[in-house]
């Protein structure tokens, strides 16, 4: 039997590789950086979701072989003017913590009716240093007022998909893989590579 071809992504969040894995299915052997220790730490220094996901696929591909994956991801509020965007993953103060994220997104939006949101993903495939394609996926839905469900990670806790009453976090991988950003990006990931 031929050995799977390796997709390597980007990231050292164990919840995102998770999910692609889940649903990559038996496509590719799923990798991400934590399995290869000289891979550079990469600073995400972009004002866009694209230029961060550009700059994790490209650093990464240049010092591993085969196809890279990026996914640079985050949630933007209406009534925040688009923030915390792609600050996202420190908005609390404090990068990673999600605790203090949805505590500081709960402060801000206390009082606030209109609670409009969307999570938005985009993914770089990139090989030898180089972008060769992006994708982008977004899921609308609204910002609750106290955290509920204990899957998931980040804001799922506080983010109900439009279409439904429970919070991704509720939800579960399951459900919540059928209908987010970042499902959405990797499908057409997925339509790329079946085509390359
Ligand atoms: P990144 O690693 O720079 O792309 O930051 C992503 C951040 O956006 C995460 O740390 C979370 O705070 C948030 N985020 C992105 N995708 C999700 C998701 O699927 N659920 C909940 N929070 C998410």
């Amino acid at each position: 039997m031929q050995p799977l071809p390796r997709l390597i992504i980007a990231t050292r969040n164990a919840h995102k590789t998770a999910e692609i894995r889940a649903m990559i299915g038996a496509r590719f052997e799923v990798l991400d950086v934590t399995c290869f220790p000289e891979c550079p730490e990469i600073e995400e220094t972009g004002t866009t979701f694209l230029e961060n996901a550009r700059l994790k696929a490209e650093g990464i591909s240049r010092v591993l072989e085969g196809w890279v994956l990026s996914d640079d991801s985050g949630l933007e509020v209406d009534a925040l003017g688009g923030a915390p965007g792609v600050w996202s993953s420190s908005f609390g103060g404090q990068e990673g913590n999600n605790a203090l994220n949805n505590a500081c997104l709960l402060e801000k939006m206390e009082g606030q009716k209109h609670r409009g949101a969307r999570f938005c993903c985009t993914m770089v495939l990139a090989r030898e240093g180089l972008e060769q394609a992006h994708f982008t996926g977004t899921v609308e839905g609204w910002i609750i007022e106290e955290p509920r469900g204990g899957q998931g990670f980040g804001y799922d806790p506080l983010f109900i998909p439009d279409g439904f009453d429970q919070t991704f976090a509720e939800l579960g991988e399951r459900v919540k893989n059928t209908l987010s950003h970042r499902s959405r990006a990797l499908a057409k990931v997925i339509d790329y590579l079946d085509h390359c």
